[in-house]
């Protein structure tokens, strides 16, 4: 599906691939200093940086992955919770408010839906508005070759019918339930930052991305 997903971007625009676990193989160890002390202080930075480099760059992120269990992959989860120090309740990116991602899933038969919240409601909370989604129940097989020449058409039908949706690569405009979560994380950096002695690192990025205004001063001359 992902093959056939990008068939048609290919040789028009750079493709960055990243394969896991191979490209991201370690798990969040809860140290916090991504958080507290900066991104680059990840233990698992080297791996890390790089994947979200790509990220901001790119103009559509596309997430392929299996069926486990119901739910995403422990890879792809372990992915995602490296980067929740991007959710916009801690430091988002502006880059990530104008961006498409596509999610690909599939499964032997399974419902498809909860696999792919998993990254749905990270891409959400990172700022991102338009996430089309396309999940699969391979259904005659386990593996590709033991589906049909039917099953197999029938697949590439959805995903080609996908890919023509995303081939121009626009910009997507904010949508409400978004805007609605950084309307609330605005308003919670801006109180942390006029109420705590020792600013945060997400209020402060905050303040230099001009989102909040910083009522400190006004605040010392109140008392
Ligand atoms: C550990 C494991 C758990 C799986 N759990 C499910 C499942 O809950 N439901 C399902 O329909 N398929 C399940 N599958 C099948 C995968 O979704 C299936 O291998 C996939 O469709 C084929 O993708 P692949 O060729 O990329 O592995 C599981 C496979 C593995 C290895």
């Amino acid at each position: 599906m992902k093959e056939r997903f990008l068939e048609p971007f290919r040789g028009m625009h750079e493709i960055i691939e990243y394969v896991l676990p191979k490209d991201m193989p370690e798990f969040c160890l809860g140290c916090k200093n991504c958080f507290f002390r900066g991104e680059d202080k990840c233990p698992h930075a080297v791996f890390i940086e790089p994947i979200w480099n790509s990220i901001l760059e790119a103009d559509l992120i596309v997430f392929a992955y299996p069926v486990y269990a119901l739910r995403a992959p422990g890879s792809v989860k372990a992915l995602l919770d490296h980067f929740c120090v991007h959710w916009m309740v801690h430091r988002p990116e502006k880059e990530m408010f104008s961006k498409n991602a596509v999610i690909l899933t599939n499964s032997v038969g399974a419902p498809n839906a909860a696999a792919q919240k998993d990254v749905m409601t990270s891409l959400n909370w990172m700022g991102i508005s338009r996430i089309r989604r396309l999940g699969i129940g391979l259904m005659e097989g386990v593996i590709w070759p033991e589906l049909s020449e039917k099953r197999k058409a029938f697949i590439y039908k959805k995903v080609d019918a996908l890919s023509r949706q995303c081939m121009n690569l626009k910009k997507e405009r904010m949508r409400i339930k978004v805007k609605l979560y950084f309307a609330l994380c605005k308003k919670m950096h801006e109180a942390g930052l006029k109420s705590s002695k020792e600013a945060f690192l997400d209020d402060l990025h905050y303040l230099n991305n001009g989102w909040i205004k910083d009522r400190r001063k006004q605040n010392a001359a109140n008392h």
